[in-house]
């Protein structure tokens, strides 16, 4: 008889073996999932109330579980299942999570009466896998006000603060592993190295969740799901939409069709950008409907601003559907769901398509009863930019600041005519390439030119003039929740300031608005 070999067996995906961040109510969980991702290891939030046998069927790599605002002892306090520690899977709690470790294995969680915020000093004490090769004293950023007193029986005390005795154990034969400090934030300097130790050293994770696994992955994925059957796309201009046009059209070539309903509120040159791009470079097959004369129209006399975002909705809802119908029987719909919105909506697909269209152009209609592909559903932002740059999709696209579904119907204060869209676009685009060429499109959050509903006087040569003035408007924030004004150098406002009212005609005085949100919002209406 000859030598039996073993089949091969299927390389599995990251996906298949993901590391699973418990929520325990700390505002970093979402951040923690980030983090370890961007180690190149797939990872996703769960409730803290994943009960052991749920967690065991996933096959995690490793489990981390998140800070909270909490008190162990509080009333009502996140708990996690015990039985989690009995898994043999690699565990690593952090701040909240470290307490919860030592309270359920044996250990114990005091209030000492002396907290910890902000940046502390954390001394290193003997071998220790989670701080291997790096220094002995670091910085960690710590926000608790319970210490841990004993750590879990059988671990060792790794790390102290000057408050925090036991600011990290570790308990090599059962895997466990705990830090009173956030390695996530970037207060932490070293908080990535250390999460690093624990993902490739301790979980022993291959750090294979890149750009490329992603793309594979999702291609095989929207195959097996779309067969041979047409997919529409609603193009918007933004990241989303692009990437995940792009995804659809690798995994089932000209099933794809793309609409992109040019509503005549975009900014100078996009709309131009997005037919070269996808038509002229990606060869996707590609309606782009010029749709102004219908969009001003509608919004004519329209001066609300809630009025005008309804207006824009519902037309783009009509022009939509009657383009989706002229082009026949089509199953798929593209989505481009986030992992965010996901998160947000709790799992729920329906919840987490309301959310995202709230957020998109005007929404798709609700009743198209098309099955939805939403292949950037696994996905943060900062990796659908990653898988765009790999896709090739060019920067401009990749880098996008957000821009919203009304375009600039809601950044010209009242009427939108065409006279006055025509201002704020050369205005806007003086702006943004100034923004560019100071290299700070891509700190700033949003960046762009508003049109208020005034005029003023001024006087240009010898002629006293009745003019429009342009807000310069530009924040750095981190999801426009709160945002917080950019403190922009003057050279450049000045420069921006002398173009603007040199070169459009009809503006007569630049201003900057210095409003944080909260109280402003980001955009003007
Ligand atoms: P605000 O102005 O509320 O904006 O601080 C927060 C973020 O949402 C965007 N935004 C919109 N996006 N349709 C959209 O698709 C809208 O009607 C809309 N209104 C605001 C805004 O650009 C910012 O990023």
């Amino acid at each position: 008889m000859g030598q039996v070999l073993p089949l091969p067996v299927a390389e599995s995906s990251p996906e298949d073996r993901p590391v699973l961040v418990l929520d325990c109510g700390g505002q970093y969980a979402q951040l923690i999932a980030r983090r370890v991702r961007e180690a190149r290891v797939y990872s996703e939030l769960v409730p803290h109330s994943i009960t052991a046998a749920e967690a065991r069927a996933r096959q995690p790599r490793a489990l981390v579980l998140s800070g909270g605002p909490a008190s162990v002892y509080a009333a009502g306090a996140p708990k996690v299942d015990p039985e989690l520690f009995a898994l043999g899977v690699p565990t690593l709690g952090i701040c909240y999570g470290m307490q919860l470790m030592a309270q359920e294995l044996g250990g114990s969680v005091e209030r000492t009466g002396v907290s910890e915020f902000g940046k502390t000093d954390v001394r290193v004490d003997g071998e220790s896998a989670l701080f291997t090769g790096l220094p002995e004293e670091q910085t960690g950023w710590m926000s608790h006000r319970d210490s841990v007193a004993a750590p879990p029986a059988g671990a060792r005390v790794t790390a102290g603060s000057p408050a925090a005795p036991i600011a990290a154990f570790e308990d090599p034969e059962r895997l466990l592993y705990g830090v009173q400090f956030h390695p996530e934030v970037v207060h932490t300097p070293h908080g990535q190295e250390v999460l690093k130790n624990f993902l490739y050293g301790v979980a022993d994770a291959p750090p294979t969740w890149t750009a490329a696994a992603v793309i594979e992955e999702q291609v095989e994925r929207i195959r097996a799901q779309v067969g041979s059957a047409r997919v529409l796309c609603a193009l918007s201009g933004g990241v989303d939409s692009a990437v995940a046009a792009l995804l659809v059209h690798k995994a089932v070539g000209d099933q794809l069709v793309c609409v992109f309903v040019d509503h005549g509120l975009l900014r100078k040159d996009e709309a131009v950008q997005v037919v070269e791009t996808f038509e002229g470079h990606f060869h996707v097959p590609l309606v782009h409907l010029s749709a102004e004369e219908r969009f001003l129209s509608r919004l004519d006399g329209v001066s609300d601003p809630e009025q005008k975002r309804k207006a824009v909705g519902e037309e783009f809802i009509r022009v939509f559907e009657a383009e989706s119908k002229r082009l026949g029987e089509i199953r798929y719909l593209v989505q481009g769901t986030l992992y965010s919105d996901v998160i947000e909506s709790g799992g729920d697909a329906s919840v987490a398509a309301t959310i995202k269209s709230h957020h998109n152009v005007g929404g798709l209609p609700e009743d198209m009863e098309m099955e939805l592909v939403e292949p950037l559903r696994l996905l943060f932002k900062d990796e659908v930019r990653r898988v765009g740059e790999e896709l090739g999709l060019p920067e401009r696209l990749v880098w996008r600041q957000p821009f919203p579904g009304p375009g600039l119907a809601i950044r010209i204060i009242g009427e939108v005519t065409r006279e006055r869209l025509e201002i704020l676009r050369e205005a806007d685009a003086i702006l943004q390439e100034e923004i560019r060429r100071a290299g700070l499109y891509r700190e700033l959050w949003q960046s762009f030119a508003v049109l208020p509903a005034i005029r003023s006087v001024g006087v240009q040569g010898d002629e006293r003039t009745y003019g429009y003035p342009v807000v310069v408007r530009a924040v750095t924030s981190d999801d426009a929740m709160t945002a917080d004004w950019a403190r922009l150098p003057y050279d450049l406002l000045e420069t921006i300031s002398s173009r603007i009212v040199n070169e459009v005609p009809a503006v007569n005085r630049v201003v900057l608005d210095i409003t944080s949100k909260p109280p402003s919002t980001i955009e003007w209406e």
